[in-house]
């Protein structure tokens, strides 16, 4: 292990959204390994203390857990009045929870899109608020926000998860630019689809788009979020073949990009 004192985050503290499984788990630990303390939130508290157990016990970092509904109505506040009440202060916001759901605009509940809308935009833009000006006044630390390669266009058959990473991403890049020249980092991280939990709950496991992408593994995600942050890189779009799609899509007819994904995003027939 290197030294405790000599490692870049020593000092400092993450705070971890989406900590208990698939891409939240891995970014704690690239954060741990180089020695930031972890504040790891999601609802399972069982999950959270196994995280926390194993990163402390790996990195030599303290790794507290606060377990939460950020989708709740005023989550990221009773999330961050616990964060004060224990005295710990966040260097780092790491914007990571977040759910989809595959299917035409009603085949979820109303309630479900609009759960998705509290989870993946309400409260990043909540926490981000709370933490912001304290994390500007330090110079340094910063935010990490997890959108999606969904982020770089309009997502028929799963609109309302395609433009809530649109937002996370518009907004995103406009705080990175806020922040320029204040020694405080925002990176957004783009994934394309990766091993994890989230196939499961967005019903996307019997669509084309298992077979239009490769799926990665999430630690490979995290640790390329991890270290486009560390470089202040605006965003981060993960693979190569992801990176060339998000790239390729700004030149294609909209029209034409709308059936494409359209597609992707239709039951498999095979
Ligand atoms: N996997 C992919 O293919 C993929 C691709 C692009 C982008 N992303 C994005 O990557 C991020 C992480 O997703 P993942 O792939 O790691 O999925 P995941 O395995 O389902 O993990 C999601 C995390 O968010 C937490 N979470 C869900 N609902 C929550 C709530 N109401 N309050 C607090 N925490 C909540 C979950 O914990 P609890 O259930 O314990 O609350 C879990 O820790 C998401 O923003 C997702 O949109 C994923």
């Amino acid at each position: 292990m290197t030294p405790v004192t000599s490692r870049p985050g020593s000092g400092q503290r993450a705070l971890v959204t989406g900590a208990s499984g698939g891409i939240g788990v891995d970014l704690a630990e690239c954060y741990a390994r180089d020695g930031y303390d972890l504040i790891l939130t999601a609802r399972s508290e069982e999950a959270l203390e196994s995280v926390a157990a194993r990163l402390s016990g790996s990195f030599g970092v303290k790794a507290a857990v606060i377990a939460n509904d950020l989708g709740a109505i005023g989550g990221g506040k009773k999330l961050a009045d616990e964060i004060a009440k224990r005295g710990l202060s966040v260097d780092v916001l790491v914007n990571n929870a977040g759910f989809g759901h595959a299917g035409a605009l009603t085949t979820a509940p109303l309630a479900t899109s609009l759960g998705m809308i509290d989870l993946n935009v309400r409260a990043l833009v909540e926490l981000t608020h709370i933490h912001w000006d304290d994390i500007l006044k330090r110079g340094r630390g910063g935010v990490l926000n997890v959108a999606s390669t969904a982020a770089f266009q309009p997502g028929p058959l799963m609109a309302i998860y395609y433009a809530s990473k649109a937002f996370v991403l518009s907004f995103s890049e406009a705080l990175w630019e806020e922040a320029r020249g204040t020694g405080v980092r925002v990176s957004c991280l783009c994934p394309g689809p990766t091993a994890s939990g989230f196939r499961e709950r967005a019903g996307t496991g019997n669509t084309n788009i298992t077979k239009a992408a490769p799926v990665m593994p999430s630690m490979p995600v995290a640790e390329e979020g991890y270290r486009g942050w560390q470089r202040n890189k605006r965003v981060v779009v993960t693979g190569t073949r992801n990176r060339v799609g998000a790239e390729l899509v700004r030149f294609l007819p909209r029209a034409a990009v709308l059936r494409l994904v359209r597609n992707i995003q239709s039951p498999r027939k095979d």
